[in-house]
């Protein structure tokens, strides 16, 4: 009888213990997921899968002709915002298209699927936290080289209902497959610019140009082939100017018509053809307000002040393997 007693009182025991473990686990568990979702990891490894939405399904309301003309905007910038734009002269010529395909809606081509589940976020490149309006206006500042543009223009309403559309369906956090562009794998060594002409020469030359001016529509208003140097390119303080940036988005798009299914450069040419058209000269804008804490710059941001003991040189070349590897070490350190 005691016995029988014991045992029913140990199993209790044991099951309240399993209990409280599980209950436990599960809080540590939602603790480390939104830590890790607030550091941008879980959203950088999303499997969300993500269906290209259909711009014919855009409805035909005053909300979906704002969703039209912010895509418009986004396909035929220089139109509307270009040295000869209908609404205002900003810009270099470029569009966002050029380096958004599709308006954004390519997997792989710097696609704008993860931007309405990921704004407002705080990006280390400006040390604040960003708007869908900020993060347009750096590209316009940037990529565009040109001026940003209200917050409540509407130019500026009907691109962010365009990414918002673009987004739809989307959970908050989560960075569906696809979203922007992939990660390229580093090299074992320095990205070479003497053979990034020659694949230049062989692969790009054709629509890019001899001297990378791209080619303009003879009334000037824009680009046929968009340049990839000189006064009309993006400026320095870029995305594409870092090299890591503009190898995985030629890796997976050029020459035009590749697509991450089906690539056309090497790992090596990639970073290589980077490594020559990132030494062209091209406009000389930067932001004082950039990279304010100077630990946050990633491996291949070209202008120091570091907080590594590594070189411009390295830091705009490569090889970025030995800087990353003393970032994670500094990190470790700090934890320690
Ligand atoms: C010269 C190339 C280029 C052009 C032109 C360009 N962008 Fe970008 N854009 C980039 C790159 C590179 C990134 C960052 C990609 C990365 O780091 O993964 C980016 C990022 C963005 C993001 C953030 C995406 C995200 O998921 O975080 C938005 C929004 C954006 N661009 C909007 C625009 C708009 C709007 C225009 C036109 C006014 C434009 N861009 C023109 C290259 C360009
Ligand atoms: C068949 C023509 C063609 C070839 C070849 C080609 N491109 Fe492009 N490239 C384009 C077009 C067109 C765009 C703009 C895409 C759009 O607007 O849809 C573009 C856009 C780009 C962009 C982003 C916009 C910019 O001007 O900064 C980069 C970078 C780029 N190409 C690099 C390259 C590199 C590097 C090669 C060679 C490996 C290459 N391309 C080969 C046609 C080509």
């Amino acid at each position: 009888m005691g016995n029988t007693f014991s045992r029913t009182g140990w199993l209790m025991i044991a099951g309240l213990i399993i209990l409280v473990l599980l209950i436990v686990s599960e809080l540590i568990l939602k603790q480390t997921q939104s830590k890790k979702l607030m550091a941008g990891i879980l959203s950088a490894k999303s499997d969300y899968p993500w269906q290209i939405p259909d711009t014919a399904s855009i409805p035909h309301t005053a909300e979906g002709d704002l969703i039209r003309y912010g895509k418009d905007l986004i396909a035929n910038t220089a139109m509307h915002l270009g040295p000869k734009g209908l609404v205002a002269n900003i810009t270099n010529g470029m569009n966002c298209q050029n380096c958004h395909i599709n308006a954004g809606l390519k997997p792989f081509g710097n696609c704008f699927s993860a931007v309405a589940s990921t704004y407002p976020k705080y990006r280390p490149r400006s040390g604040r936290v960003e708007s869908i309006e900020f993060r347009i206006n750096e590209c316009l500042e940037r990529s565009l080289n040109g001026a940003k543009i209200d917050s409540l223009s509407k130019e500026m309403r009907a691109m962010v209902a365009y990414m918002n559309w673009v987004g739809e369906g989307v959970p908050k956090n989560v960075k569906p497959i696809g979203a922007g562009l992939d990660e390229i794998k580093y090299l074992d060594r320095a990205a070479d610019t003497a053979q990034g002409r020659l694949v230049y020469f062989s692969k790009c030359q054709s629509c890019h140009g001899p001297e990378g001016k791209g080619l303009m529509y003879p009334d000037s208003a824009g680009f046929v082939y968009p340049p990839l140097w000189g006064d009309k390119s993006y400026n320095v303080s870029a995305g594409l100017f870092r090299l890591s940036r503009f190898a995985s988005y030629i890796h997976d798009n050029m020459p035009f018509g590749a697509s991450h299914n089906a690539q056309q450069l090497s790992i090596e040419e990639s970073w290589d053809v980077a490594a020559f058209v990132n030494s062209q000269p091209r406009p000389d804008k930067r932001f004082s307000y950039d990279w304010p804490d100077i630990k946050t710059k990633p491996e291949d941001y070209p202008f120091g002040p570091y907080a590594d003991g590594f070189t411009e040189v390295q830091h705009k070349y490569g090889p970025f393997g030995p800087i990353k590897k003393a970032k994670e070490d500094l990190k470790k350190n700090k934890a320690m």
